[in-house]
């Protein structure tokens, strides 16, 4: 998520000039490079003449998994001779063991233009997240070295892992494909806010500069972005309220994905707010109405951010808002429409449906004091937690996982019909529900399995984890779990082999599948399959007795 935070300042640059000295070269990546990365034809410069552009260097890509080959471009522009010495590293040895370049590993910048490769190819063997460094030194006249550090964070996929029960013969490189192109989506969803933003920032520094006339010695601002993407520009002009196109055509990513955010986009005027119905810091969830081209009126939810959010926090309201995309089951709850406006915060939107939130719902049943008192029977956790079950089956099928599966991603309405949500906002809304260890990120961490809270690490198996706490939210009417534990202590906890406590009036049958989903070790915890199979057949018990 880190790498998002950057994305925006791409765009606007403060320069600065290497050294005092005539020699000069470039450093960037060609439209062809740009488009296979990020759909947009455009070139990336890192350095141009003797300028750098920390930005852009600062900003890790994300690379999906099939993508093993990187090209730079790069020319000295001056007769001075610049001799340089480059390396690459991954943060994970076991997952690219052996990263290569093309060109040795040092020489002079080549005075006609050159393109080199690195190579990083996954050994398929495990899945990890790996961070790779491009370190490049150049050396300019009078021994004055300017070291250029350019980082790629590339997800690599364990192509003989099966960590399904069922026998179902999926592979994960679809699944990968899958999760680049939600993140792609959402990058470049991120890109055309930024060109936005940008031509906002940019008009605004021109009023400025010509007030106080002349910037500071070696200091200016400029565009390094030379062709903006034309779809972007006018995207919301001929977006349609058509049907989401399915997975194929993965192959053609940058294309579909740029059609892909044509057919989501709406334009502004089409949506209105009607309410407000949860409100964080900046934070907002409407609910409002959205008129298609045919001139229906639908219901929808809107997730919005105030004025006041921070690029991040609509990076990430985007990012997340997007983890949903294009899925189609009744038990989950996909995002319709985006509408992204000059000078304005997106808008994402929801069918409604009727549905409210999970969390909300069940506190509610608890502190109905108004004679209706609503308590939830076994039968009725049992059905709404196998619709979860369903949703997470589903996901999976589509080897997406969820990382935040908790009752305040979920919604409901008053047939208890439940959908699983993305969860984007939840981090403003539920404030108290997410906790920052000390590393700038802020997380479920009562929700999140041990691996993930010690290693990051997320696999179908952490999801199961995640729902055996949903679970037990939904047998104590959404009390806090481990209240009492401090966040910075529940590893320890955890690893001690402490668990929640069984609810009042919760059933061993169901606190046996709670626990069950809390087993230490990940291939120890149930799949999503067999919980089904389980909890379906305590239903129907149920049923019986009734
Ligand atoms: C880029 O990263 C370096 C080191 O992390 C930091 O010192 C610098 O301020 C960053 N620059 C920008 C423009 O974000
Ligand atoms: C660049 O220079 C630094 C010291 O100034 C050195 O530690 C680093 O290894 C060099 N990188 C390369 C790629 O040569
Ligand atoms: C490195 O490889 C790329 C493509 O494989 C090629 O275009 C480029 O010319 C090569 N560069 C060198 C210096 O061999
Ligand atoms: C090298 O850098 C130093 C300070 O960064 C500067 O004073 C000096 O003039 C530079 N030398 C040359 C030859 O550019």
């Amino acid at each position: 998520m880190k790498h998002l935070k950057s994305i925006f300042l791409i765009f606007v640059q403060i320069i600065y000039y290497v050294k005092n000295s005539s020699a000069s070269f470039n450093l960037y990546l060609s439209p062809q490079e740009m488009q296979r990365h990020l759909g947009l034809q455009a070139e990336l410069y890192y350095v141009q003449d003797n300028r750098i552009n920390e930005y852009a260097l600062n900003f890790t890509l994300l690379l999906p998994p099939k993508l093993n080959t990187l090209y730079f471009t790069w020319k000295n522009t001056d007769s001075q001779e610049l001799p340089y010495s480059i390396s690459v590293e991954t943060s994970n040895r076991a997952a690219i063991p052996y990263p290569k370049l093309n060109i040795s590993s040092s020489g002079s910048v080549p005075t006609s233009t050159q393109t080199f490769a690195v190579s990083v190819p996954c050994t398929e063997t495990i899945d990890a997240e790996v961070l790779i460094s491009i370190n490049i030194n150049v050396t300019f006249p009078g021994n004055n070295v300017t070291k250029l550090h350019l980082s790629r964070r590339k997800t690599c996929i364990n192509e003989n892992l099966k960590p399904y029960a069922s026998k179902n013969s999926l592979t994960f490189a679809d699944s990968s494909s899958v999760f680049y192109i939600a993140v792609c989506c959402a990058v470049l969803l991120i890109l055309v806010l930024g060109v936005l933003i940008t031509i906002y920032y940019v008009t605004d520094k021109k009023n400025k500069v010509a007030k106080s006339s002349g910037t500071g010695p070696g200091t200016t601002t400029t565009t390094f972005l030379a062709t903006l993407p034309r779809n972007s520009v006018n995207i919301s002009s001929y977006a349609s309220f058509r049907r989401m196109p399915s997975y194929s055509l993965l192959d053609e990513r940058s294309k579909d994905l740029q059609e892909r955010i044509t057919d989501l986009t709406v334009q502004r005027c089409r949506i209105r707010l009607s309410s407000i119905i949860l409100e964080g810091t900046f934070g907002r969830i409407y609910q409002g109405s959205y008129t298609n081209e045919e001139g229906n009126e639908d219901t929808v939810i809107i997730k919005t951010v105030a004025d006041h959010a921070s690029q991040i926090q609509i990076s990430l309201l985007l990012q997340e808002g997007m983890a949903m995309y294009s899925l189609n089951h009744k038990n989950i709850l996909s995002i319709l429409r985006v509408s992204i406006e000059d000078h304005t915060a997106p808008f994402l939107l929801y069918p409604f449906n009727n549905y409210k939130n999970l969390k909300i719902f069940l506190q509610k049943c608890k502190v109905s004091s108004e004679g209706v008192h609503h308590t939830l029977t076994t039968q009725e956790v049992v059905h709404m937690a196998l619709q979860i079950i369903k949703a997470m089956q589903y996901l999976h099928k589509r080897h997406l996982l969820h990382k935040d599966l908790a009752a305040r991603n979920c919604v409901i309405d008053d047939s208890l019909n439940i959908q699983v949500a993305d969860n984007a906002l939840s981090r403003d809304l539920f404030p108290s529900d997410y906790h920052c260890l000390g590393d700038n990120e802020n997380r479920p961490v009562k929700w999140l399995a041990l691996e993930s809270l010690l290693h990051k690490t997320f696999t179908p198996s952490s999801d199961v984890w995640s729902f055996g706490v949903l679970l037990w939210e939904l047998t104590t009417l959404a009390q806090q779990p481990y209240i009492e534990i401090d966040p910075f202590e529940m590893a320890a906890y955890l690893k001690d082999g402490y668990r929640l406590a069984q609810p009042i009036n919760c059933p061993d049958e169901l606190f046996a599948v709670m626990a069950y989903c809390w087993a230490m070790s990940p291939e120890e915890r149930p799949t999503f399959t067999q919980l089904h199979v389980f909890l379906q057949e305590f239903f129907a018990q149920l049923t019986k007795y009734v």
